[in-house]
């Protein structure tokens, strides 16, 4: 999936750059002023508008997951996970699967990074955890198992040690 994600990547990258390529070829010739700028001007007004449609388009698409909506509780379990130098708290550590479920996510300290990571070591989400403010992520497990926080924000010393697990029943 990532290497999939990387190739996309690259191929929209090529594309950006050909664009560029093409806008620094031709932004000689109008500054000749020898006609056909008129055209050249709404050519670009007409790739601009089509590439602000198209990245409209690819955000509704790929943003429709998302898992920092939690407006809908329809009987998910609450887990609380709090950051703290240097280890994570986390009630209940036995999750459902199959059900959705709110992590409310906060620190005593300074800010830290709360990753949740299937046995793979594929990340499945992640959000920040900040002193003074809660921030939820909506998740829901689809296989029992053993899952792993990490932290994913340097903090301190001992932050690469700031792992725990989660129990999916
Ligand atoms: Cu907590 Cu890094």
């Amino acid at each position: 999936m990532q290497s999939y994600v990387l190739v996309i990547s690259l191929l929209f990258l090529l594309m950006v750059a050909a664009v560029f390529w093409w806008v620094v070829r031709h932004s000689t010739a109008d500054a000749s002023g020898a006609g056909a700028g008129g055209s050249v001007e709404s050519y670009r007004g007409g790739l601009f508008w089509g590439l602000v449609a198209l990245g409209l388009v690819v955000a509704a698409l790929t943003l429709r997951p998302w898992p920092y909506d939690v407006a809908a509780s329809d009987g998910a379990t609450t887990v609380t996970a709090t950051g703290n130098q240097w280890s994570w708290e986390i009630v209940p550590q036995e999750l459902p699967a199959g059900r959705p479920v709110i992590f409310k996510v906060t620190s005593n300290d300074v800010n830290h990074g709360f990753g949740v990571y299937d046995a793979d070591g594929t990340m499945l989400f992640q959000t920040q955890a900040m002193p003074g403010y809660v921030n939820q992520v909506r998740y829901t497990f689809t296989k029992p198992g053993k899952y792993r926080v990490l932290c994913l924000e340097y903090c301190g010393l001992v932050h690469h040690d700031m792992i725990e697990e989660i129990n999916v029943k």
